[in-house]
């Protein structure tokens, strides 16, 4: 009776875990686990929360990988100390948010003489050698600066002058060289542009609230503003704020706030008027990382450059089927 009883728990604890999807026998061997070595830039923004969360879905134990994640805190010091770390961990491979785009080249050698595949997201490092790379995937900044550019060429078509200020991402850093240069090369073919202001927002709202407050501060009269090129979405919330608590008005006939990224409460703003234009960059590139992993696992060459496919926002288009499908 008593095996009987014994023999029954066993069943019903069996099917138990084979309904939840969790029975040992479906999860991989920890020692057939891909290991990855993932060195993130920071949780400066919404942007960088959604990635961080989109590549924690994606190389999960169930899916067969053993993440070994990093935070950097936007210190580049630090992704050097872990990526030196994944190394002697002998991990498979090493995932790279670069947070600027210059001195990799050591630290990046040390891993391929290791044999350890590099992966770049988002950002881009300068090296001399390529072949320290095996792919990058992520975003092409410069032509998400040229939305941003060519939307004001048609809105300010007519004007006699466009004042604009620019709030810069982390110096260094490929958004903020790639939509720095879009905004740069316009200006010189479009003489009616004045930069009447350049600060570093350094992607946060915080900083962002703090320079645009001590710029406002310190004129002897407020000046005329009618574009502010924003470098990301939070740039934009600390922009907003500090303009409104000089008087500004943002929206239609008054100061337009570009901003990049298109996140859930970017849309937001830019369906209630106060973003004019939400340029998207995005973050949900864990699929795509996992896909050059597959790659290289299948004895096959991944893509080199991988750019994902973005598109702009202005209020007109933000509908509510928009913001309920947004998933970042
Ligand atoms: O590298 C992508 C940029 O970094 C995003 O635009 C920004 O929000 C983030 O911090």
């Amino acid at each position: 009776m008593k095996h009987k009883t014994a023999a029954l728990l066993m069943v019903l604890l069996y099917a138990f875990f084979a309904l939840c999807g969790c029975t040992k026998q479906e999860e991989p061997e920890k020692d057939d686990m891909i290991v990855i070595g993932m060195s993130q830039v920071g949780a400066e923004s919404d942007w960088r929360q959604a990635d961080t969360a989109s590549m924690k879905s994606v190389f999960t134990e169930a899916n067969g990988y053993r993440l070994l994640f990093d935070d950097a805190r936007q210190e580049q010091e630090n992704q050097f100390v872990a990526i030196r770390r994944f190394i002697q961990q002998k991990v498979d491979y090493i995932v790279v948010m670069p947070i600027t785009e210059d001195g990799w080249d050591a630290v990046l050698k040390e891993a391929k003489d290791a044999g350890i595949p590099v992966i770049l997201v988002d950002r881009m490092v300068n090296v001399k050698d390529d072949s320290l790379i095996t792919a990058h995937v992520g975003s092409d900044f410069y032509a998400e600066g040229k939305k941003a550019t060519d939307w004001m060429k048609e809105k300010y078509s007519n004007a006699e002058q466009v004042n604009i200020i620019h709030i810069q991402g982390t110096k260094g850093s490929t958004p903020q060289l790639g939509r720095t240069a879009a905004l740069d090369d316009a200006v010189k073919t479009n003489p009616k542009w004045k930069v009447i202001a350049r600060m570093d927002g350094d992607f946060t709202e915080a900083k962002t609230y703090e320079v645009m407050k001590e710029y406002l501060s310190n004129r002897d009269s407020l000046p005329q503003i009618d574009v502010v090129y924003c470098e990301n979405d939070n740039e934009a919330y600390g922009a907003i704020k500090a303009l409104e608590s000089f008087g500004y008005k943002c929206g239609k006939d008054g100061v337009s706030v570009i901003s990049f990224d298109a996140t859930y409460n970017a849309l937001v703003y830019c369906q209630k008027g106060k973003i004019a234009l939400t340029v998207e960059c995005n973050p949900l590139l864990g699929p795509l990382v996992e896909s050059v992993i597959k790659t290289i696992e299948e004895g096959k060459v991944p893509e080199k450059n991988r750019y994902v496919e973005e598109t702009a926002f202005k209020p007109e288009d933000i509908t509510e089927e928009l913001l309920a499908s947004r998933k970042y």
